[in-house]
């Protein structure tokens, strides 16, 4: 066969979390239950927002795309992976597992932009509140978006330019749940060590980039609150460690998976699982925890979609 035929591997099979019995129920209850859960939470959010004519700021226009997001996010690699776990031969196709790395990483790349948006949001309302309104306008928040997707989808076809012409000839068995690059990398049989490195940067760097910029602007934020406490800031602290806490549980994992040097690790596996369903399930959860708003248009939307219920 010609050494440059690069279709050899059709497909590649997962090792999964565990092979334990008793540990693979409790992740298929556990996982289960947190994406039913977080897919209502946020389907709640996106309809209360956008129903909502006291939510319509642009501070609840972010929360309600960051909810969209998140739906995407938990519905890349947490259905497989349920589906999965009844199964002892794990398989997905070539095309599936670059499908999952595209997503993985437009998703990943959206989140960190809107996160960075929602941050500017607090630092606009809360440092300079008299232009709040003329700087963060409707116009604003379209072009927040939009930098958000083109920096996702830009980012994503980027790392993909690294695995297309990649040969994978032998060896298929991912130690995972899911197909993300620096696993998928050592299965080349080529040297990736310079491609390796590649990805490491550009994930590594945008990821650690984005949130030191997050760092600093909440670290500025608060010293802002803290100077100038007055009547409205302990409000405006409840939503800062909302917004703060979403930022650590984001971008812990993930720089964690992506900068970890340690390949024989199991860690990196098991931290995945937060991105995939922990994360997407506390975000609705943080936001609306002390935001009465929020709090009051939920339990509207929750009235509208249960309403028929109710009568009968
Ligand atoms: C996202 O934000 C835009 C602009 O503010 C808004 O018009 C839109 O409704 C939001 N999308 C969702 C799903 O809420």
């Amino acid at each position: 066969m010609d050494g440059r035929n690069h279709s050899m591997v059709s497909e590649f099979v997962f090792l999964g979390l565990s092979s334990s019995r008793e540990i693979q129920l409790l992740l298929v209850v556990f996982s289960s239950v947190l994406y039913v859960a977080s897919m209502t939470g946020n389907i709640i959010i996106v309809f209360s927002v956008t129903t909502d004519r006291h939510l319509h700021s642009p501070m609840y226009f972010l929360l309600a795309n960051l909810s969209f997001i998140d739906m995407g996010a938990c519905s890349v690699t947490s259905p497989k992976m349920i589906y999965d776990l009844f199964r002892k031969h794990k398989t997905i196709s070539f095309g599936g597992c670059i499908a999952q790395i595209f997503f993985i990483h437009v998703i990943g790349g959206v989140e960190m932009v809107l996160l960075i948006a929602m941050a500017f949001d607090r630092y606009v309302a809360i440092c300079k509140p008299l232009h709040y309104l003329t700087i963060m306008s409707p116009r604003m928040c379209i072009l927040f978006l939009a930098a958000a997707w083109a920096l996702g989808v830009s980012h994503s076809l980027f790392q993909l330019a690294f695995i297309v012409n990649l040969p994978f000839c032998g060896p298929n068995v991912l130690d995972s749940f899911y197909c993300d690059l620096p696993r998928l990398l050592r299965l080349a049989c080529t040297d990736t060590y310079r491609l390796q490195f590649m990805v490491t940067v550009n994930s590594g760097f945008i990821c650690v980039g984005s949130f030191s910029i997050l760092l600093i602007s909440y670290i500025f934020i608060l010293f802002t609150v803290c100077k100038h406490s007055s009547g409205g800031s302990s409000k405006a602290l409840s939503t800062l460690s909302a917004h703060i806490a979403v930022v650590l549980l984001f971008f812990s994992p993930t720089m964690f998976i992506y900068t970890w040097p340690h390949p024989k690790s199991q860690m990196d596996k098991f931290l995945a699982i937060f991105d995939a369903v922990l994360t997407p399930f506390l975000n609705p959860i943080i936001y609306t925890f002390r935001n009465k708003d929020m709090k009051a248009a939920m339990k509207k939307a929750c009235k509208h979609l249960v309403i028929y219920r109710k009568i009968s």
